[in-house]
């Protein structure tokens, strides 16, 4: 057995924003799935607006966490950036053919960031979430007039005389009925984007949790403790490493 080493990898950003991001998503998905089934479960229509509004806080604390990490890729250390992160550049097909060829022949390579499929997964994912983001974003302006579209939407459905201000959900005695029937087409590609992300989401959340915790017990690393102390221990000489602290 080889001497095994320590690393240190996930910078305190990274590992703050994957913590937040799981438990915003988490709830996210939960106030999401009641949404979905409001008529099922029997919630009334204030009910609903209140499901609505707890959903749109959760929201911003999720879109500026990702926006944090998004602006990080540009800054952050060696493993944060986008450079570890997006799958494409010099060689990467050839890496991919070479990660996957040593991992049948049960030489899984160590790597100290993302391996090359993981680099796939976490692409997609982030832009999954992104699409989230801005969907809901648009979403939270167009369905309680909450920001950051909510004042420019209400000024646009505000029946003559009624200050958009004053423009809450479910009052269509407030609204210009052209106004709001435009609105409501205007919403219909976000809502789908929203409805058919969250869909796609599960799933690619599913292969990334199936993934790290396969990795895990193949490759003997310990990705999932990593993401709480920003140490990996591996035994190999890591392929992207950097001397041992
Ligand atoms: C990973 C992130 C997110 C997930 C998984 C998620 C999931 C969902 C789901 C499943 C629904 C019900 C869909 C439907 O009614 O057709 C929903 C609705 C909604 N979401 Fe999100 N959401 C996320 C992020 C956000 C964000 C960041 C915001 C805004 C800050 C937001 C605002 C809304 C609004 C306003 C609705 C109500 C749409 C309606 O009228 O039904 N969401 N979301």
């Amino acid at each position: 057995m080889n001497e095994l080493k320590s690393y240190r990898v996930w910078d305190v950003s990274v590992r703050w924003f994957h913590w937040i991001n799981v438990l915003s998503v988490l709830g996210l998905i939960a106030v999401g799935v009641v949404i979905l089934n409001a008529k099922a479960l029997g919630v009334s229509g204030d009910g609903k607006l209140v499901l609505k509004t707890v959903h749109v806080w959760i929201g911003y604390v999720f879109a500026l966490n990702l926006l944090w990490r998004l602006v990080w890729a540009f800054i952050g250390g060696r493993y944060a950036r986008w450079r570890a992160i997006l799958p494409g550049g010099r060689g990467y097909l050839k890496e991919v053919r070479g990660y996957v060829a040593d991992l049948g022949a049960g030489r899984p390579r160590q790597y100290l960031g993302h391996n090359p499929l993981g680099r796939i997964a976490v692409s997609l994912l982030l832009l999954l979430l992104l699409a989230q983001a801005v969907s809901g974003l648009v979403l939270a302006g167009t369905d309680i007039f909450y920001p950051p579209l909510g004042g420019w939407i209400a000024g646009w459905v505000a029946a003559p005389g009624v200050d958009p201000s004053t423009l809450v959900a479910n009052a269509p005695q407030l609204y210009d009925k052209a106004a709001y029937e435009a609105m409501r087409d205007f919403r219909k590609p976000f809502i789908a984007v929203h409805y058919y992300g969250f869909y796609v989401l599960l799933a690619v959340i599913a292969v990334h949790v199936f993934a790290v915790v396969l990795t895990e017990l193949r490759e003997g690393t310990n990705l999932v403790s990593a993401m709480f102390t920003g140490k990996k221990v591996v035994s190999e000489a890591p392929v992207d490493g950097e001397p041992a602290d």
